[in-house]
């Protein structure tokens, strides 16, 4: 429900209050979303233990990039750090992604919400690892109602001289934060679209590399981290590295915090170790007579009954927050549908074989939930999907296919239902598809 609204954008002001209490009240492992720590705190043990040991230190903590992806975060920040500048400028930026786009993903409002303060410590603490003056959160179109508390916290930091010239009486060190709000477009959550939109262009990904490590805001060294990653960040400089190393698996550390949704009895905000079985996650939300689960949402992975024994971690079932349940009653085809077309209206439009090919997808999938696909129907999309993956230009596009791929290969019935036709077709091509 929370999901269906915000991709609504619903004004802020008709939601009611005790939705947002249904979603934020849960959580399991008291570490991110447990007491906030007192502002500062984190701060003072960083600059206590120098850049260099901090860096090493969230080097050992091995702490992996809560966007999805999982990239080390030390290593970056390391990468950041030794890259020289392009510019006379010659300086370094922080960059947050609180562009949460991701159908079923409503972590990162929680943690901005709750917990900003951590959120900007650590972004200090970033642009205290590599060297950074400046920082920007790129806050999502839909979240613009949160820039002014966001903005207050922010006022209240730099009072306390935990933002501005010389932080907490170190000289050399300054560092401030501005909030950039996005205009609601999902493909500016891709780091190098979202820089290019921060620096005020159209937000249409780079090629990667160069990486923004290197050449990024303003072809100036910059890193970019999800809101979970530097609130995660504090917690390591305040315990250590190994403190953090010791929860999850050796592979994939500390926590991770997912939004639960769909037919459940307790839909919400889940922190769990790494490490932790699809199928306990569901039974803690009171999920019942579950068919299917979509982890890290429409661009993730969908599981089916046979795979809740699978565990949520970067070496098996990564994930960028999202999960979202399936009951029996759902129609698995109808659920890729949906997700068919929420790629066709993000595509950005600047590479054809996203822009057309996942129309094309939408077109296929209206013809056979229309009931007059065939066989040669899903040849065609199984096609679409190779050709996306091989030559779009970005992300989007490569994972357009993702939930088509999976339910045509764990819910075939859903769509052999659909099949009215066996009759012979032609083989595709894609110039006659084009045309
Ligand atoms: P990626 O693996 O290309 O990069 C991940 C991060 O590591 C980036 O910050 C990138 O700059 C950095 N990186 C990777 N290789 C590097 C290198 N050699 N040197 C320096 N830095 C390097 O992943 P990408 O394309 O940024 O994101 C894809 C992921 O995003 C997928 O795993 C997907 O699950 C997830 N995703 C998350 C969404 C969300 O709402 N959080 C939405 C859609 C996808």
């Amino acid at each position: 429900r929370i999901a269906e609204l915000i991709e609504a954008r619903t004004p802020v002001a008709a939601w009611p209050a005790e939705w947002f209490e249904v979603v934020d009240n849960i959580h399991r492992a008291d570490v991110l979303l447990g007491t906030p720590q007192a502002p500062g705190v984190a701060l003072a043990a960083a600059l206590a233990r120098g850049w260099q040991a901090l860096l090493d230190e969230v080097k050992q903590s091995n702490l992996r990039g809560r966007g999805g992806a999982g990239y080390q975060t030390g290593r970056k920040w390391e990468l950041c750090r030794e890259a020289p500048g392009n510019t006379p400028d010659n300086t370094h930026y922080v960059v947050c992604n609180a562009d949460e786009g991701e159908p079923g993903t409503f972590k990162d409002r929680v943690l901005l919400s709750r917990y900003a303060d951590s959120l900007f410590e650590g972004m200090t603490i970033a642009g205290f690892a590599i060297g950074a003056r400046q920082g920007f959160v790129y806050l999502r179109g839909e979240y613009r109602y949160l820039l002014e508390p966001l903005q207050a916290v922010l006022q209240r930091r730099r009072e306390a001289n935990l933002l501005g010239a010389a932080i907490q009486g170190r000289e050399g060190f300054d560092f401030d934060i501005d909030i950039h709000v996005g205009a609601g477009a999902y493909v500016c959550g891709e780091e190098s679209a979202l820089i290019e939109s921060l620096e005020g262009k159209r937000g249409t990904p780079r090629i990667r590399p160069p990486y923004p490590v290197e050449h990024g805001y303003l072809d100036e060294p910059t890193i970019v981290n999800n809101v979970e990653t530097y609130c995660a960040v504090t917690h390591i400089a305040v315990h250590g590295a190994a403190w953090w190393a010791g929860i999850g698996t050796p592979k994939s550390t500390g926590t991770k915090i997912h939004s639960v949704s769909g037919d459940c009895e307790r839909p919400g905000i889940y922190e769990y170790p790494y490490g932790t079985r699809i199928g306990r996650i569901l039974e803690d939300c009171g999920a019942r007579d579950t068919q299917a689960v979509q982890v890290g949402g429409p661009s993730g992975v969908c599981l089916s009954a046979f795979e809740f024994g699978r565990r949520i971690a970067f070496e098996d079932v990564p994930t960028a927050g999202a999960f979202m349940v399936f009951d029996r009653s759902r129609d698995m085809f109808e659920v890729a549908r949906n997700f068919a077309q929420f790629f066709a209206h993000e595509s950005c439009g600047f590479c054809t074989p996203c822009r057309v090919g996942t129309a094309l997808v939408v077109k296929r999938m209206d013809k056979l939930a229309a009931g007059q696909g065939s066989r040669h129907d899903v040849d065609v999309l199984f096609e679409l999907d190779k050709l996306m993956h091989t030559a779009t230009h970005c992300g989007l596009g490569g994972a357009a296919c993702n939930p088509l791929r999976d339910t045509i290969a764990k819910f075939r019935p859903a769509y052999e239902q659909r099949l009215t036709s066996l009759y012979f077709e032609p083989a595709f091509s894609l110039d006659a598809e084009l045309s």
